[in-house]
């Protein structure tokens, strides 16, 4: 073993710092996304105030585990994940919203285009297969967490139907 590898991964520093760079951007986005769902959840108004009040608390909950796993990813990879509001401000691509005069299902939509937003992120990291030929476990994740994202926004994409 070489001096540039990494102890679990085995990973070039290169290939290391490229994908835990991808992986600080996502883990941003997912931030913006937790916050703005929770956000909503508080104050969603209207007469499926309930109903949608409960389903964005399974979301915001589902999120907060995603940015654990997705920080402890980068860990794994000998990296250091965002560790401020600030960092994640700065790397975030999703737009913030203060869920001020809108519609549940005016919510609903924009939530969904976040998580799409977020889809398209994944897809195009994992495209980069060079990348992740010698971390099938990253890949893996990746899969993993876009397979989640396409059930939420299937649940949010539901409300509108
Ligand atoms: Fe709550």
């Amino acid at each position: 073993m070489n001096n540039y590898q990494r102890p679990i991964s085995n990973l070039s520093d290169e290939s290391a710092l490229a994908i835990t760079s991808s992986l600080n951007n996502l883990l941003a986005n997912e931030y913006a996304l937790f916050t703005k769902t929770l956000n909503f959840h508080w104050n969603i108004t209207g007469p499926r105030f309930h109903s949608i009040h409960e389903f964005l608390e399974d979301h915001y909950k589902i999120l907060l585990s995603v940015m654990d796993d997705v920080a402890e990813r980068v860990r794994i990879l000998g990296e250091v994940p965002h560790g401020s509001v600030k960092k994640m401000g700065e790397q975030m691509d999703i737009k913030e919203s203060d869920g001020m005069n809108m519609s549940g299902n005016e919510m609903i939509s924009d939530l969904l285009t976040d998580h799409v937003k977020i889809q398209s992120f994944i897809k195009e990291t994992i495209s980069h297969e060079d990348l992740f030929k010698n971390d099938p476990g990253t890949e893996d994740y990746l899969v993993g967490l876009l397979q989640k994202h396409e059930k939420m926004s299937w649940m949010l994409k539901s409300h509108l139907d």
